[in-house]
């Protein structure tokens, strides 16, 4: 796939096959997450591939943390972590108040690198943030000390949504005014 299909074909999927992904195809989604270029080459991310009990444990953890408030999106994402079989961790490494802003912009290109591999291997994903209502949460349930800023769904996809809206060009595209001499 050329990389521009995969970016135009990418899509957020909330519905997953019970289907297992084979080891190969998830190793092959974080070496490529990891060629992402970082600050200062710091690389500040670390991966844990989550399928079975633990990952319904997130899940239900995720729910019952958050069912109660109201118009989350995070009871349903919850409902999501349930259904796809794979779970990706994705954890910050330590950090400083001098690295942290390059840290998080280096981990997210991380996860796009991630999400465009799942499209061009014909997997579905879903980046997800509401896991960070259970951030203390899950340093228990994972046995770790470091926070994980995202996790991602992984699985063969049982929908094809539409793209979702994107703002006009016009409304993104600054115009730098011509300068006169
Ligand atoms: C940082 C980040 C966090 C997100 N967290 C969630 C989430 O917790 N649950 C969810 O269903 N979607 C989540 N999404 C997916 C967005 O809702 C989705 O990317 C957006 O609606 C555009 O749709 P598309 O990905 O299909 O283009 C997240 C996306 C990003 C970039």
């Amino acid at each position: 796939m050329e990389l521009k299909e995969a970016i135009e074909k990418r899509r957020s999927i909330r519905k997953y096959e019970e289907k297992d992904v084979p080891e190969a195809l998830l190793e092959d989604l974080i070496r490529c997450a990891t060629l992402a270029p970082s600050g200062h080459n710091r690389q500040p991310w670390k991966f844990q591939i989550i399928k079975g009990e633990l990952k319904n444990k997130i899940a239900d953890t995720l729910y019952e943390k958050t069912i109660a408030i109201e118009g989350s999106t995070a009871p349903h994402t919850a409902s999501v972590i349930e259904e796809a079989p794979v779970l990706i961790a994705v954890y910050l490494t330590e950090t400083d108040e001098k690295n942290y802003l390059y840290d998080i912009l280096s981990i997210g290109g991380a996860i796009e690198n991630m999400l465009l591999r799942a499209t061009d291997m014909g997997l579905g994903s879903l980046w997800i943030g509401n896991t960070s209502h259970i951030e203390e949460e899950l340093k228990e349930i994972l046995k770790t000390d470091l926070r994980v800023v995202s996790t991602v769904a992984i699985g063969y996809k049982n929908q094809d949504p539409h793209a979702r809206p994107r703002k006009n060009f016009d409304e993104i595209l600054i115009k730098t005014p011509d300068i006169e001499s």
